[in-house]
């Protein structure tokens, strides 16, 4: 797994920003997998701004997110559908027809997230997969004990995720207690993942998932058995990784090896 530490998340949303800008222009027909929450809100702020300021073109992008409450309708102020409408999707010229977020009041649930996968494969399969992590180490709402396995299901949320979501509601008895979600064998096949996290909230989930064991009590962990992930933190939410001098020297590394200041591993040009 790489792992990038930006300073703040501001840096954060801005890197996570600049991966999928960079995948929109080499492959403006790419599919990407959104989140919801308050962790990538910054970066579909940044995108706003490179789709009004660089012309970053969304119109042959296809969007599909990760999860959706049970019960809300798409209107509904909390629904994750109202979420994408209000801080992203109004605001880029992506095609509504081509922008997927679960549907919530599904009636025959079985069906419907089998056809949520098949819509998936239709589409070629994602390219880029942003996530952020719960303070229980959920990746979408794949609760601690999901199958590493998992496809598109529903899944009953925990106590804790329910508390960590009240902020968004009135009250913790407001918040659904059921959700669609992609499964982490979905997740899992998405091309690239780029994993958010900022806040000391954060910090041991991120451990556990960038450091501990591969574990269904973490499901963030399964992450471990990507070939493509990058991990995007702020200090806070990187501050118990024991490797992180490491991971700062491989930045370097990479950096140099891109601006062919090649010396440094004794390549250095004749
Ligand atoms: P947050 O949620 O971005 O609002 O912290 C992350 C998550 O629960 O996956």
């Amino acid at each position: 797994m790489r792992v990038i530490v930006e300073r703040d998340q501001e840096g954060v949303s801005r890197r996570a920003a600049q991966f999928i800008a960079n995948l929109v222009r080499r492959r403006p027909t790419c599919v990407l997998g959104l989140a919801t929450g308050g962790t990538p809100l910054g970066t579909y702020t940044e995108l706003i701004r490179l789709h009004r300021e660089e012309n970053l073109d969304f119109s042959r992008v296809v969007t599909f997110n990760l999860d959706e409450y049970v019960g809300l309708s798409a209107t509904h102020p909390q629904s994750y559908r109202h979420f994408m409408q209000r801080h992203f999707f109004d605001h880029i010229n992506v095609d509504p027809r081509d922008t997927h977020v679960p549907d919530g009041r599904a009636l025959d649930f079985e069906a419907y997230c089998e056809q949520y996968e098949r819509m998936i494969a239709d589409e070629g399969g994602i390219d880029l997969q942003l996530l952020g992590i719960g303070s229980d180490g959920h990746i979408a709402f794949n609760e601690p004990g999901s199958s590493l396995g998992s496809r598109t299901r529903l899944k009953t949320l925990t106590e804790e995720t329910v508390r960590d979501n009240a902020r968004f509601f009135g009250s913790e008895q407001e918040v659904p207690r059921l959700a669609i979600t992609m499964g982490v064998g979905t997740i899992l096949e998405s091309r690239q993942c780029l994993l958010l996290a900022a806040g000391a909230t954060k910090a041991s989930a991120v451990r556990d998932t960038i450091e501990g064991p591969i574990t269904a009590q973490v499901t963030a962990s399964a992450l471990q058995l990507h070939r493509d992930v990058i991990a995007i933190l702020d200090e806070e939410a990187a501050r118990l990784l024991e490797r992180r001098d490491y991971y700062r020297e491989v930045e370097r590394s990479q950096a140099a090896l891109q601006e062919g200041r090649l010396g440094k591993f004794g390549l250095a040009p004749s």
